[in-house]
């Protein structure tokens, strides 16, 4: 069973008085293993599209199924519950709590999963040593470069065992190297059977994907050959 479907989603904004339809019958399959890009210009609806699939936003209409249960009718906290439970998130800026060290910001959400003290560190100590920043699980934020932050961030994304990683734009705030290191990791936690959707607007960064999708004003457009990650 494919753990994400997307059925004919829409999305309107209202802008002015006018509703603007800024996703447009998008249809998306994803099954477990893949590691999926979306790439499209700025404006195309590339976050508003990650935001409906990380349960932070609900399409005006069409059908989410997620591990084949339709998200349609859940309320506010049982969208938290799936967010927390089966998803894992990466954006362009880190949003690391900055006066917890590394290891305390990766272990966060075990602690609202209910996870106890000593586990929570072993996990998130572990999730840091998979980033290679195991020297540095004790550093404050503003002590670690961009791209170690967004290693953190990725431990804390992955310390849940998500069943779905997602990712807005994880490069777009490092230079290129560090950019490269994300990507490096990226393909590591997909050997390892990580799900990854991103989204991008660089074609390099696209191209460390399996599978290519383009998005242009709110419509995705087919999957490219299957690269198989060269
Ligand atoms: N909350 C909102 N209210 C109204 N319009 C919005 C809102 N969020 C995004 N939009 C509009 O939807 C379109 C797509 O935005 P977005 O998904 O952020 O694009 P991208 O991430 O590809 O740059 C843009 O035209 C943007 O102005
Ligand atoms: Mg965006």
């Amino acid at each position: 069973m494919p753990i994400l479907q997307l059925k004919n989603i829409c999305k309107d904004y209202i802008q002015g008085k006018e509703p603007v339809r800024v996703l447009k019958n998008v249809n998306l399959t994803m099954e477990r293993g893949d590691y999926v890009a979306i790439m499209g210009p700025s404006g195309s609806g590339k976050t508003t599209l990650l935001n409906i699939i990380g349960c932070l936003d609900v399409p005006t209409s069409g059908e989410y199924l997620l591990d084949g249960k339709s998200l349609r009718d859940l309320d506010d906290d049982a969208l938290a519950e799936i967010r927390n439970r089966h998803l894992g998130f990466v954006f362009q800026s880190f949003y690391l709590l900055p006066k917890l060290t590394a290891l305390d910001n990766v272990a966060l959400p075990l602690l609202y999963a209910d996870v106890p003290l000593k586990q929570r560190r072993e996990r998130a100590a572990e999730a840091l040593k998979a980033v290679g920043l195991e020297e540095r699980m004790l550093f404050l934020p503003n002590q670690l470069s961009g791209g170690q932050c967004q290693r953190v961030a990725i431990a804390r994304a992955i310390v849940t065992k998500p069943d779905l990683l997602l990712a807005d734009e994880p490069t777009g705030a490092l230079d290129t190297r560090a950019g490269s290191q994300i990507m490096d990791i990226f393909r590591r936690l997909s050997q390892e059977g990580m799900t990854i959707l991103m989204i991008t607007h660089e074609q390099a960064i696209a191209d460390c994907a399996h599978k290519l999708y383009h998005i242009l004003d709110g419509e995705l457009h087919g999957e490219e050959a299957d690269t198989h990650g060269i």
